[in-house]
């Protein structure tokens, strides 16, 4: 593994590995047990869109294990006034040890990658957001037990999200459902790849996704760069909410889940979304441990 560029990249045993290695530094940071892997590094953060976890968590992350962490602006940075990502990438390679970047678009991450000497990890674009989906999986094997015979639902926009969660469902054995409206699918090649596996289902029926489902997983449905659609977005996709209902026809002990932030009221009820916030803050949380795992991964 040279990159977290996005999670089909990897193999099973990659992504099994990094979720190993993160239960073990959660385990030993519990304990007081010092894990300084990455003395004397640094990681270049860049963001050209907002973020809290993310943000947060890389940069206590790369403080605990013994490395520090830079946050660029991207509005401060030179790419913002038109450098090129190509001399980016060969410039920043030479200062540092890694870079996150949270960016729109896929191709300026995998520019970076391209052009630079040093790993480069997906904060988010529009098109994933991997980081999510590893401390996803790590919270769903925390609480599960394994991923063996489980069905994680996936209900809203097919965005970074959808996207990000059907390639880990997949890669570690989980059957996936999508329900979303029409005309906001997740990527088309993710869902040939998915349905060929026999493990993902799309379709625009949230009830028939949620049905036995051991894992319910929304998110906002207007992402970040799309606030103007917000109003026309609240239309489509109001039959799209995680609620009690949707709650009945999932099995009793289904765990729900959310990337954060939410919006009560929309995407899941206040009601549906305080009943689970032990498991989504523990998924808040695990943002931190799968991510030192995949720096000690990368940089060390
Ligand atoms: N879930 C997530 O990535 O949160 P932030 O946007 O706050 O980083
Ligand atoms: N789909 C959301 C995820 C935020 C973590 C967005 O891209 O804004």
């Amino acid at each position: 593994m040279k990159h977290l560029l996005k999670l089909s990249d990897l193999s099973s045993e990659e992504i099994l590995s990094v979720l190993n290695l993160a239960d073990q530094l959660k385990y030993e940071l519990k304990h007081g047990i010092s894990h300084k892997r990455l003395e004397g590094k640094t990681l270049g953060m860049i963001f050209t869109k907002a973020s809290t976890r993310t943000r947060v968590s890389f940069e206590v992350g790369m403080y605990q294990l013994g490395g520090s962490a830079l946050f660029l602006s991207g509005n401060d940075l030179q790419i913002g006034r038109g450098e090129p990502i190509q001399d980016t990438a060969r410039v920043l390679s030479r200062y540092l040890d890694g870079i996150m970047i949270r960016t729109f678009k896929q191709s300026d991450v995998e520019g970076l990658a391209k052009y630079g000497s040093i790993p480069v990890i997906n904060g988010l674009t529009d098109y994933c957001h991997p980081c999510q989906v590893l401390a996803d999986l790590m919270t769903v094997r925390e609480y599960k037990g394994s991923f063996k015979n489980l069905k994680l639902c996936f209900i809203g926009d097919g965005n970074n999200m959808a996207n990000s969660l059907i390639a880990g469902c997949v890669k570690t054995g989980m059957k996936i459902s999508v329900a979303s409206p029409s005309g906001f699918k997740p990527d088309e090649k993710l869902v040939k790849w998915g349905e060929e596996s026999g493990l993902l289902t799309v379709t625009s029926d949230p009830f028939k996704a949620a049905e036995n489902a051991d894992v319910i997983y929304t998110d906002v449905w207007a992402s970040m760069g799309q606030e103007s659609e917000a109003e026309e977005r609240k239309k489509a996709f109001k039959n799209y909410q995680v609620n009690d209902d949707i709650m009945s026809v999932a099995k009793k002990d289904a765990m729900v889940l959310h990337c954060l932030p939410a919006h009560r009221g929309e995407e899941i009820t206040e009601k549906v979304f305080e009943k689970h916030a032990s498991e989504i803050f523990d998924e808040a949380e695990n943002r931190l441990h799968a991510q030192k795992a995949v720096l000690v991964k990368l940089l060390s």
